[in-house]
């Protein structure tokens, strides 16, 4: 089974969408979890996880974690947010502590696929998930950068918001309209390939 996971808070962002078409482009079993209505804490380490390296903090994670406790391989796509993986992506990792104890890893050996949503996502969220995957002994089959949407396009108060992204990119506008808007994942035909050619990579060792 291939386990998809989008970290991100926006159930119907550009992680997730990215997420979705490498699951469907292996053309494997699938399961696809959203964090976007999930209550994820920050692992605390209260060691109740050593015994059997199962979390028993009593939040929506212990879930996810039997998910990737059971999972072939974990694609797992997350956003940069200021210059950092987003925090939910972050504690999605972090509960990953409980997977490591007594000389044991229950993720060792799977394989990973990263999604870092943004161009900054290259230097933030593709490097750190590395990093995990590997603290967890699992090695990564590839990864890939979609670009990301400010929330600035659908706040409502976008076009004339000092602070926001969409002045600082186009300047004050009368309204927002189709052409400011960055392309949606169903849109942006490099991630599609990349996207395409990842689940392919997943059919192929997995298939
Ligand atoms: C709290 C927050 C911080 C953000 N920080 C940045 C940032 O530093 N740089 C950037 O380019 N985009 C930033 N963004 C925009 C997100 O990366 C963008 O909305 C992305 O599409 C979110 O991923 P999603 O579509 O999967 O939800 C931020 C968004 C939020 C909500």
């Amino acid at each position: 089974m291939i386990l998809g996971i989008s970290g991100s808070g926006h159930k119907e962002g550009e992680s997730s969408a990215a997420v979705q078409a490498i699951l469907k482009a292996s053309e494997l079993p699938s399961v696809y979890v959203s964090a976007a209505d999930k209550q994820i804490n920050g692992c605390t380490g209260c060691l109740r996880c050593v015994g059997d390296n199962i979390c028993k903090v009593a939040d929506d994670w212990p879930e996810i974690g039997a998910l990737m406790s059971d999972a072939d391989a974990i694609v797992f796509g997350a956003p940069n947010y200021f210059g950092m993986m987003n925090a939910i992506g972050h504690a999605i990792w972090e509960r990953t502590y409980s997977f490591r104890h007594n000389s044991r890893f229950t993720l060792a050996g799977k394989l990973g696929v990263i999604v870092g949503t943004n161009d900054e996502a290259k230097q933030s969220v593709i490097p750190y998930v590395r990093s995990m995957m590997a603290a967890n002994k699992m090695a990564v089959a590839g990864e890939m950068a979609v670009q990301g949407s400010a929330p600035c396009y659908r706040c409502g108060y976008g076009h004339h918001c000092v602070v926001g992204s969409v002045v600082g990119k186009h300047g004050f506008l009368d309204r927002i309209k189709a052409e400011h808007r960055p392309a949606h994942f169903a849109d942006q035909c490099r991630a599609k390939e990349e996207a395409q050619k990842l689940g392919m990579v997943l059919q192929g060792i997995f298939g």
